[in-house]
């Protein structure tokens, strides 16, 4: 039998298409989300490219009895732990709005998983828990670093009280994946990144520039310590990042109570590499102005991505070229995301 996986926070970018990677491997997928975040829509597209039906449920997380009902009724194996808020500049001016639902979130979770005895979690963790390293690759064994911001430092704690959790029931299985920079979208074209007012991260912006929407791509500084002076990340495609949580799901039996995996191609690219990227798929130029540094940017964060390789069986299919124009055609055909759409 198939294990039955509840994707909290299910409806967001990296759940919904961690729902279609789930979903074509035969397992049975239940969504958990309270849309503060996202869209119904974005389920109804996953079920279309499936051809598969969701149970969804719109519901908070911070309902630890309501939690505990469907956990029973559905008969969860797994849990996926996607629910979050993750502005990440949000987060600094409102630190109780964040701790509060990512925290507490979890706590409640945490509390309705152990209360009836579903002891496997899969958590969306972040590269973020690092801080600002001090060598590049990351290493999973590389410390947790200083976060600089609340978005950061609830990922970072709630890593730490799972792994309380483990250490208090060991039976409790936890897999702590550490997300670096997910972009891109399902090549259909019908599920993406989708967010609320003007984007923070560069991809999501560099594509409404490229649309017509922005006027020209801000850079963040030209003056770090990297190749061309433009901050590097290690930019993931979120259908390869998808896959790697059906790899988890898939090894969670041999896994060890804690286990730390970074999902990452270990490749870093600068912002300018990135536009580059971009103008070669759309064949035109994107503008942009160099500006001065964004507070709490750090110069590089790439990763070592082998132990995934190792323990999951996993790596990243995709490139920079495949994450640009599968964003670019997510952008064309969704111009203004999935809400706004259905209004027109
Ligand atoms: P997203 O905002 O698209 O998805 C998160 C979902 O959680 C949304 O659908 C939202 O409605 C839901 N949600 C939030 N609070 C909830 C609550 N209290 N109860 C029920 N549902 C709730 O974000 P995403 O990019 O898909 O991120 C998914 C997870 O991965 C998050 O935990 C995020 O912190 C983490 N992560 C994201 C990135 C990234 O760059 N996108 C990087 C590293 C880690
Ligand atoms: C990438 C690079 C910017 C926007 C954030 C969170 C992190 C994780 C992923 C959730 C940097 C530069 C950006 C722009 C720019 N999220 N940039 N102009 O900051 O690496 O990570 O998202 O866990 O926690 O902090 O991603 O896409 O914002 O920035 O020049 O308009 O692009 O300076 O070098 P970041 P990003």
């Amino acid at each position: 039998m198939k294990k039955r996986v509840l994707l909290t926070g299910g409806a967001g970018y990296i759940g919904s298409h961690t729902a279609v990677e789930l979903l074509d491997k035969g397992y049975n997928v239940i969504i958990y989300d309270n849309l503060s975040n996202s869209s119904k829509i974005a389920i109804e597209r996953v079920e279309k490219i499936t051809g598969k039906n969701i149970k969804f449920y719109k519901a908070d997380i911070l309902d630890t009895e309501f939690l505990k009902k469907v956990l029973i009724d559905e008969k969860i194996d797994v849990v996926i732990h996607f629910a979050a808020l993750k502005a990440v500049g949000e987060s600094v001016k409102n630190p109780l709005k964040y701790y509060h639902n990512n925290l507490t979130g979890t706590l409640s979770l945490l509390k309705a998983m152990e209360d009836v005895g579903c002891k496997n979690i899969i958590f969306s963790s972040s590269a973020t828990v690092y801080g600002d390293p001090e060598v590049t690759p990351i290493t999973e064994d590389v410390p947790k670093g200083f976060c600089t911001n609340p978005y950061g430092w609830s990922k970072s704690f709630m890593e730490q009280i799972m792994t309380d959790l483990h250490t208090a029931n060991p039976d409790f299985k936890v897999v702590l994946l550490r997300y670096f920079n997910p972009i891109g979208a399902h090549k259909s074209g019908l599920i993406g990144e989708d967010p609320q007012g003007i984007p923070s991260n560069l991809l999501p912006y560099i594509s409404q520039v490229a649309v017509g929407e922005l006027e020209y791509v801000h850079i963040f500084g030209d003056d770090y310590k990297t190749h061309d002076g433009t901050g590097v990340r290690d930019y993931i495609h979120v259908v390869d990042l998808a896959r790697g949580h059906v790899k988890a799901v898939e090894n969670l039996e041999k896994l060890n109570g804690v286990e730390i995996i970074n999902l990452a191609t270990g490749k870093g690219y600068s912002v300018l590499d990135v536009i580059k990227s971009f103008e070669e798929v759309i064949g035109k130029k994107i503008p942009y102005k160099i500006e001065k540094r964004r507070a709490g940017d750090i110069d590089k964060s790439f990763a070592d991505a082998s132990k995934a390789k190792k323990v999951l069986g996993w790596q990243a299919q995709y490139d920079i070229k495949d994450m640009c124009e599968d964003a670019w055609r997510w952008q064309k055909m969704n111009p203004r995301g999935y809400e706004r759409e259905e209004k027109i």
